[in-house]
């Protein structure tokens, strides 16, 4: 029986159980934090909610249309009142921005449109006053062609960078040497008329494959990492990671049925995705990574939870957090799949690092929102992601329910993958563009035109308004974080799987020390009741606290079932 009354903090109890007031969580042991760890043994990164910066998207210091680093320092006050432990920059460093910094052409300064190295240090500096540390997002698997390794590599057969690329004759004139194809839609191979042989690139061709066979090569990128680490950063995001090794004999992949978005025939990449050796290099960066104490956060693509464990390394030696982009392809919002997937990676027995939108996909709001609860499908996903056993990283703006704002005509788009595939592939400005700051001119971003357009609805979602607003989808994220920050059980509980059967309703308890939280999401267009027995769990006569709901009615009385709005959110605190 729910005793149910008020709307948002407010107290419940079972079986007219008692109404419990606020409790604290557990303060960890002096020991655990000497170690660098908390009571239940965890570090840092696991405690800590990172946050993903594009920074030509998130605030424009000195008016150019194009954010930069004074403009994130800026905003750091922001970050940490929104409870951000950790912002992972996108990359910016000197580059041509044929992919916007995804082509480095030096790995070890950054480029002048996005300030200084002393402009650097200062963001570090002052993140670090505020408990914020700094990742950057280090691109391992190719270079800017105009980086001064491939200039070198490309200006003769004999250079001495040529082996630092790959470089190949073809199968005869005009002959690629084999049928790779570039994931943005080009050949991966591009023929040079200088030195006649064709040089590999996953990516665009101003994007050269670096040769990570070459010893020379390796070395040169752990270096990188030291020289940032020097710097003060906490950590990599590693780029691509799957991308790295090529199989050496060139063997053509499969071709499969059917037809990408640039109209070529689908391939089984399996001679140039995910070779065992990209374990080896992870090794490498995760043991230069220990002696400063950092974490690698890797781009791991994973079909399944099995391809994801992997990158943790076999002792624990490879990535401390490769990403769980998984849910990110789930096609609706279906209890059961989220169900499904989330014991596994439970069961896989790591720490989980969950994602659900970056700057290459399609925002959540856009991708789950049915044009009539959008606002409370944006709090249900954050109560998933945020409530569930592991780390979360953040996309800027899916606290405000930033959506997507694609171009509108194929001359409007930037993102050249755009331009090659439309209209099918409209390439990735619509989930790019400029932080919503405020409603006014350009969402207060920049006082010039943004490099990409702001959408209308920054009238209605932006920092000011819904810092105003305790309903706000803003709201809602920083009552969570703040309840992550507080309450031991989300950060150190096991994660517990209830009414298992419910094809609508996620529900689940974090448990900790005799504590719980417990989550109920409804995750479908209707009112669901959701009947409620926490004794196999360990809570025979369960007291609850509410902490948060996004409920917009008001209800009160006792109730044998928790009646739940339409994508609504209850979390209460648990205990006996
Ligand atoms: C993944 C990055 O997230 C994406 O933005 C980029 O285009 C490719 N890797 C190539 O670096
Ligand atoms: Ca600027």
């Amino acid at each position: 029986m729910w005793k149910y009354s008020g709307l948002r903090k407010l107290a419940v109890g079972i079986f007219a159980a008692l109404i419990v007031a606020g409790l604290s969580a557990a303060a960890p042991e002096a020991r655990a934090q000497q170690r660098g760890v908390d009571a239940a043994g965890h570090a840092w990164w696991q405690n800590a909610v990172f946050y993903e910066i594009y920074p030509r998207s998130f605030a424009d210091s000195n008016n150019d249309g194009i954010g930069d680093l004074k403009g994130i320092t800026s905003k750091l006050d922001y970050l940490k009142e929104l409870g951000v432990d950790a912002i992972w920059i996108t990359p910016c460093f000197p580059s041509p921005q044929v992919d916007f910094g995804y082509d480095v052409s030096d790995y070890e300064a950054i480029d002048p449109m996005y300030g200084t190295m002393a402009d650097f240090d200062r963001l570090v500096a002052e993140g670090k006053q505020r408990g914020i540390r700094v990742i950057l997002d280090f691109v391992v698997n190719h270079t800017s062609d105009k980086h001064k390794w491939f200039i070198d590599s490309e200006s003769s057969r004999t250079s001495d960078k040529r082996d630092w690329y790959i470089w190949r004759d073809g199968k005869g004139p005009g002959q690629p040497p084999n049928n790779w194809l570039s994931t943005f839609g080009t050949p991966a191979w591009t023929f040079d008329p200088k030195t006649n042989q064709y040089y590999y690139h996953y990516f665009y061709p101003q994007q050269p494959d670096l040769n990570w066979r070459n010893p020379a090569v390796e070395k040169a990128m752990l270096d990188v990492t030291r020289f940032w680490y020097k710097h003060g950063v906490a950590g990599f995001r590693l780029d691509a990671v799957d991308t790295l090794y090529e199989d050496p004999n060139l063997t053509d992949n499969p071709v499969l049925p059917g037809t990408d978005k640039f109209g070529r025939p689908n391939m089984d990449e399996k001679y140039n995705k995910k070779l065992p050796e990209v374990h080896d290099a992870m090794k490498k960066l995760r043991s230069v990574a220990n002696e400063y104490g950092a974490v690698l956060i890797g781009e791991t693509w994973t079909t399944n939870v099995d391809q994801l464990r992997d990158y943790y390394g076999s002792k624990d030696d490879e990535l401390q957090m490769p990403m769980d982009l998984m849910m990110t392809g789930f096609k609706g919002l279906s209890a059961d799949e989220y169900r499904k997937h989330i014991a596994a990676v439970n069961a896989a027995g790591h720490w989980p690092t969950y994602v659900i939108s970056n700057h290459d996909i399609v925002r959540s709001y856009t991708r789950y929102g049915d044009g009539e609860h959008n606002d409370d499908i944006a709090k249900m996903m954050a109560a998933l992601y945020l409530t569930l056993r592991g780390t979360p990283i953040l996309y800027y703006g899916e606290e405000i329910g930033m959506e997507n704002n694609d171009p509108k005509s194929k001359d409007d788009v930037q993102d050249p993958i755009g331009k090659l595939g439309w209209p099918l592939e409209k390439g990735r400005d619509g989930e790019r563009t400029p932080m919503q700051w405020n409603e006014s001119v350009n969402a207060g971003f920049s006082t010039v035109k943004p490099w990409l357009p702001v959408p209308g609805s920054a009238s209605t979602h932006n920092v000011a308004d819904e810092m105003k607003d305790p309903d706000s989808v803003l709201s809602f994220y920083r009552t969570l974080l703040e309840l992550r920050h507080s309450e031991a059980a989300l950060l150190d509980g096991d994660y517990v799987s209830l009414n298992e059967n419910n094809p609508n309703v996620l529900t689940y308890l974090r448990r900790y020390k005799g504590e719980a939280i417990l989550v109920i999401l409804n995750m479908s267009a209707t009112v669901q009741m959701v009947p409620f027995d926490l004794s196999e769990a360990g809570f025979s006569a369960p007291k609850l606290e509410v902490l948060l709901t996004s409920f917009h009615k008001r209800v009160k009385g006792m109730f044998a079932k928790m009646p739940m709005e339409p994508y609504s959110v209850f979390i209460a605190k648990v205990t006996k």
